[in-house]
């Protein structure tokens, strides 16, 4: 039976949604089943904005980042009322099937909803925090370590014209995904993720013992120290402090910021984007609902919507080994 599917994008937006909705589209048109996508996140189901999507909408699509739904973060959704309205709406239009584009805010929204709904709701991870378990990877994460690992290159450029050392701040939010990759990528000297920090005092006498050691065997050199957001107290500003606290000047702090959630996807997302859209719609009027569809080795699966949230994701072993590596490797 013909079916009626709604797909919107969520929270920070990332590299490849384009892509991934392009998926949707296609998918809905071969299955046929009719498809809007509602703009600006969550807000757009509780103030009824929506756009029908058709295959018109995926002319050039794939390599364009942002998202062509706009996204938004929505506190009023996280009220009952502001779900409840959106149950209403989302019912008043025969809606089906949901497929929420995000990362693990928007899945707790979606959450939420299906107390007041009962339609089917299908999430798909995109955010380039990869802080999602349940999958290898997610949506715009490869493009943004890419992006970070292009911009590391720059710094180094102009830190080794002056041996001088940077401190280049990462996004990630509470994860060190994006930090740690871009750090190996970039043959960085340092890195800091949340992981492993266990206090500034102690991370501050590390690294000084590294930049110090390194010095004493190449004399002045630049040093690199890759930084996750949202972990050292006072951020780029108290690091820079804290160095010269302890004799270490003349620091560079530069914090890559927004620029990194930008871009044209990698093919890594492309195709990861194109996957999950596909295998979204495929999973339209089954009996699974409140789930994630994610990859995990190179298979899609299928996850509890909850588990995406209420489990950890570890980073992966073997890069923080060649990461502790890279770090030591000259002592
Ligand atoms: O979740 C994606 C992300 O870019 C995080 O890395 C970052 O902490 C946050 O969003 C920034 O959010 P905003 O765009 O609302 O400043």
């Amino acid at each position: 039976m013909s079916k009626r599917v709604a797909v919107l994008t969520s929270g920070g937006d990332a590299p490849g949604m384009n892509a991934c909705l392009r998926a949707i589209i296609i998918g809905c048109q071969r299955q046929g089943f009719k498809l809007i996508g509602y703009k600006h996140g969550f807000n757009g189901l509780i103030n009824q904005e929506f756009i029908p999507l058709s295959l018109e909408s995926t002319h050039n699509l794939i390599q364009y980042g942002g998202t062509i739904l706009q996204s938004a973060r929505c506190e009023a959704f996280k009220t009952p009322e502001g779900a409840k309205t959106a149950a209403v709406n989302l019912a008043n239009v025969g809606i089906d099937t949901l497929i929420v584009i995000g990362g693990d805010g928007s899945f707790r929204g979606a959450n939420h909803l299906s107390q007041y709904w009962d339609g089917q709701i299908i999430g798909i991870p995109g955010t380039i925090d990869n802080d999602i378990a349940g999958t290898d990877a997610t949506i715009g994460y490869y493009t943004a370590i890419d992006t970070a690992m292009s911009s590391i290159d720059k710094v180094r450029d102009t830190a080794d014209a002056f041996e001088r050392l940077f401190l280049v701040e990462v996004m990630g939010r509470n994860a060190g995904f994006l930090a740690l990759n871009a750090a190996l990528s970039s043959a960085a000297d340092y890195v800091i993720v949340p992981e492993f920090f266990d206090n500034d005092k102690n991370e501050i006498s590390r690294i000084v013992k590294q930049i110090n050691g390194q010095r004493a065997l190449k004399g002045e050199v630049s040093f690199i120290i890759v930084v996750a957001e949202n972990v050292w107290p006072n951020g780029l500003t108290g690091l820079a402090s804290a160095l010269n606290k302890h004799g270490i000047k003349d620091v560079r702090p530069v914090t890559l910021g927004h620029v990194q959630r930008g871009g044209s996807p990698v093919a890594q997302d492309r195709l990861l984007a194109s996957s999950l859209g596909n295998h979204a719609v495929n999973l339209v009027g089954q009996a699974q609902t409140n789930i994630m569809v994610g990859e995990l080795n190179h298979r899609v699966v299928s996850v509890p919507l909850s588990d995406t949230w209420r489990k950890q994701k570890p980073l992966n072993d073997t890069r923080v080994a060649a990461m502790k590596t890279q770090m030591n490797e000259r002592y």
